[in-house]
């Protein structure tokens, strides 16, 4: 059994890996896993000859102290459900305390991405993507992969690995999956599980305007698409829109009405639904 709590151990197994010429997929996480993630490693899996997964709650990306507290853990059944999926020969989980991770301090370091750290999750969640960076850069060193993985259900943040990755010159693949739904829409999201029976119905409404936003897009009513789909959320009880924007994937740059059609744009939009912070977004062009 691979599970290890401690970044010494985890050196160690992937000193011995990298003497075998093993090539490590690297998936980091929260935990609270559901199919979203296990997707993720599966593809990890497919690609490498060691499945490594991180679960770690990350405290210095989160802005919000509440937020933190509130966020699922559940490691245990996290292990079972990884195992259930992958072979545990070939399998690395980590699961550190805060203290294996964060010796002297728990505070983040600063990181500039080109200006993409200040858009939409970077202007609504201030440090959020200096703690992001911060826990990514400490990982990457520690398992050293061929490549990790990434859901394109945060985008931006996937924009912001690469950059990371460019900035640090670090020899690993960043690479982007899509984003795994229920059958109602909804994205995936460990944050699902807080919501009540009505809200989990009020939260596919997030996909579906999504889905209005790109039937608008490609026939052509480029400027009704904003104000159309935040009236749209006006009329929805208990869902309460935070942003919704249409950005260049490249680098999240808002794209105004006039400036459309044009290829590579995204809708974004960040939602509450029973005080419970969602995110999704669908490629428009
Ligand atoms: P977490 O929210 O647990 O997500 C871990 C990975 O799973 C991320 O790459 C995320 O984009 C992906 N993911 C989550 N839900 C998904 C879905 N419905 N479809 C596809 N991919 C999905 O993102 C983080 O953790 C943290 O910020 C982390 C990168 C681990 C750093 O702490």
């Amino acid at each position: 059994m691979m599970v290890f709590k401690s970044k010494n151990e985890v050196a160690i197994k992937i000193k011995a890996l990298a003497s075998e010429d093993l090539s490590i997929g690297f998936v980091p996480t929260m935990g609270a896993l559901h199919d979203g993630h296990i997707a993720l490693m599966k593809t990890a899996a497919l690609e490498n000859d060691v499945l490594a997964v991180s679960i770690f709650v990350n405290p210095t990306q989160f802005n919000n102290s509440t937020d933190l507290d509130k966020y699922p853990r559940n490691v245990g059944k996290d292990i079972e459900l990884i195992y259930s999926h992958f072979d545990k020969e070939q399998t690395i989980i980590y699961t550190p305390d805060v203290d294996d991770v964060y010796s002297d301090q728990i505070i983040a370091k600063h990181y500039a991405y080109g200006g993409l750290e200040n858009k939409m999750e970077g202007a609504s969640r201030p440090g959020h993507f200096d703690g992001v960076g911060t826990i990514l850069e400490f990982l990457f060193h520690l398992f050293k992969p061929a490549r990790a993985y990434f859901g394109e259900k945060d985008f931006q943040q996937l924009q912001i690995v690469k950059s990371l990755r460019e900035q640090l010159a670090l020899d690993l693949e960043i690479i982007g999956c899509p984003i795994s739904r229920e059958d109602s829409g909804l994205a995936r999201s460990s944050r699902n599980g807080r919501l009540t029976d009505l809200g989990w119905i009020t939260a596919a409404k997030i996909y579906q305007s999504l889905l209005l936003a790109k039937e608008m897009y490609a026939s052509g009513k480029y400027d009704r698409i904003q104000k159309t789909v935040e009236q749209t959320y006006d009329k929805i009880e208990n869902l309460d829109l935070e942003y919704f924007t249409i950005a260049r994937e490249v680098d999240l740059e808002t794209a105004p009405p006039a400036e459309m059609p044009q290829k590579g744009l995204r809708a974004f939009v960040v939602a509450h639904v029973d005080g419970v912070r969602l995110i999704d977004n669908m490629k428009l062009s």
